[in-house]
């Protein structure tokens, strides 16, 4: 979500006239985008944060400004902390960064805009992905209404709203009237995508008005919520030919009495009945989750419940995190904080575990044949691209550059942890 949050700031200065630059050191403006989910990101951002100071002290003309949820958080006490700043904008603001910069500049002062407004205007701020590319996002959705009690995204993001349908179809034609072949529908809880519309349209309805679009050979989407996964979700993944078999459904932990007091509204007995649905609908589908470690109160024994879960799912991939307490959430305020060091016992026990799954799972890809979609040249090695199944993973083959925004049948020869090994089918099409 944040990339593509950047990617619509960069879009509308392009749009004011300014032009991109890979240099720093010859940058007008320079705006940090920033995360606050987990203490690491935050960490991140400040010490990138850091760095631009002595840039500053360098061209005293140079506008920095930092974006995103920590500038949401913290607003104009970021001043205190990075008294080089010129800007602090909030999430709901994106739209009027252009005319912020001119402020900025007329009147050499410094400007904070942590307003939320009832519509947030950035959800409609088109943007095309450069020049080949064949993937874009689309946000369907920003905010969230569900509380969850060690998050704060409901605060720095706002209350959940939907977009139109209309303007989300109308913007996927347009993509895919200018080469875009796979979008990515982004929101916090897509499953609960139109609850603040006034028509009926659904999350699985939207992706069927989607499905049709012509030119779109793949959609996907992120990131769901198990509580709101409907049956006619798990319907859409058997009927649309171009809705991509993978789901990311973050699960957070296996015992009840840490999701309950994670506020997550199901138990594990029922996101297991929601992974059979699934599975149901779509037996090779490929299932992806978000743990949280250490989150207070959790025993051992909860765990274990969290281990027990992964071994019965065998998730494809999971994303495992060591809780932090982040400010205004009401977990920050909760008793059974556990330690670092357990935390750290516990996140690398359960990664070693899921290392194992994502073995085994990509082993069973081994000789079987898919179509991948090709995103570039390896960052390892300029005599192969990389590219994606229909179910998310990785696989890195002989090819050059020609080889970028095409679809090829590829054979799985060599399965890894991370990623798989192909050779390329010649003369079969895709289908
Ligand atoms: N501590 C650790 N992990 C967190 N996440 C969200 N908030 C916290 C927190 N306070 C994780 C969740 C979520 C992912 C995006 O980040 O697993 O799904
Ligand atoms: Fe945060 Fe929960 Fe909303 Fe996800 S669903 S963004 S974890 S509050």
């Amino acid at each position: 979500m944040n990339v593509h949050d950047s990617e619509q700031m960069a879009q509308i200065l392009s749009d004011a006239g300014y032009v991109k630059t890979d240099k720093a050191d010859r940058a007008d403006v320079i705006i940090v985008n920033t995360c606050s989910v987990r203490e690491k990101a935050a960490q991140k951002a400040y010490s990138q944060l850091g760095r631009l100071k002595k840039l500053r002290e360098k061209r005293p003309g140079l506008v920095i400004g930092v974006a995103g949820c920590l500038a949401q958080e913290h607003g104009a006490g970021f001043f205190r902390r990075a008294p080089y700043l010129d800007l602090v904008l909030g999430t709901h603001n994106i739209h009027r960064l252009p005319g912020i910069i001119e402020e900025i500049n007329n009147a050499g002062s410094r400007v904070v805009d942590t307003s939320f407004r009832e519509s947030v205007r950035s959800l409609g701020i088109r943007t095309l992905p450069p020049d080949g590319d064949v993937s874009a996002y689309v946000t369907i959705m920003q905010g969230c209404n569900n509380f969850c009690s060690y998050c704060i995204v409901p605060y720095v993001r706002g209350r959940e709203e939907s977009r139109a349908s209309g303007e989300i179809v109308d913007e996927i034609r347009f993509l895919a009237d200018n080469g875009i072949r796979e979008v990515t529908l982004l929101g916090q809880n897509v499953n609960s995508y139109g609850s603040t519309l006034s028509g009926d349209t659904s999350f699985p309805a939207l992706l069927r008005m989607i499905g049709k679009i012509e030119g779109i050979d793949r959609i996907r989407f992120t990131t769901s919520h198990p509580k709101d996964l409907s049956e006619e979700l798990a319907v859409c993944f058997a009927d649309l030919d171009n809705l991509c078999e993978h789901i990311h459904l973050p699960v957070q932990s296996g015992s009840d009495h840490v999701l309950k007091r994670m506020k997550r509204g199901y138990t594990a007995g029922e996101y297991l009945k929601k992974i059979d649905m699934l599975r149901n609908a779509c037996p090779d589908i490929t299932i992806t989750s978000d743990i949280i470690v250490g989150f207070p109160g959790e025993k051992d024994s909860d765990f274990q419940k969290t281990i027990d879960l992964m071994k019965e799912v065998r998730f494809d991939n999971t994303f495992s995190f060591k809780y932090s307490d982040r400010h205004g959430t009401a977990s920050e305020g909760y008793d059974g904080k556990v330690e670092e060091g357990v935390k750290g016992e516990r996140l690398s026990e359960l990664q070693l575990l899921q290392e194992s799954h994502s073995l085994e799972k990509n082993r069973g890809l081994e000789g079987t044949v898919k179509d991948v979609l090709i995103e570039g040249v390896s960052k390892n090695n300029d005599t192969d691209v990389t590219g994606r199944t229909r179910g998310n993973k990785i696989v890195n083959l002989a090819g050059d550059t020609g080889l970028t925004g095409k679809t090829v049948r590829v054979r799985i020869a060599q399965a890894y942890v991370h990623s798989l090994r192909g050779e390329i089918i010649q003369g079969e099409k895709c289908l």
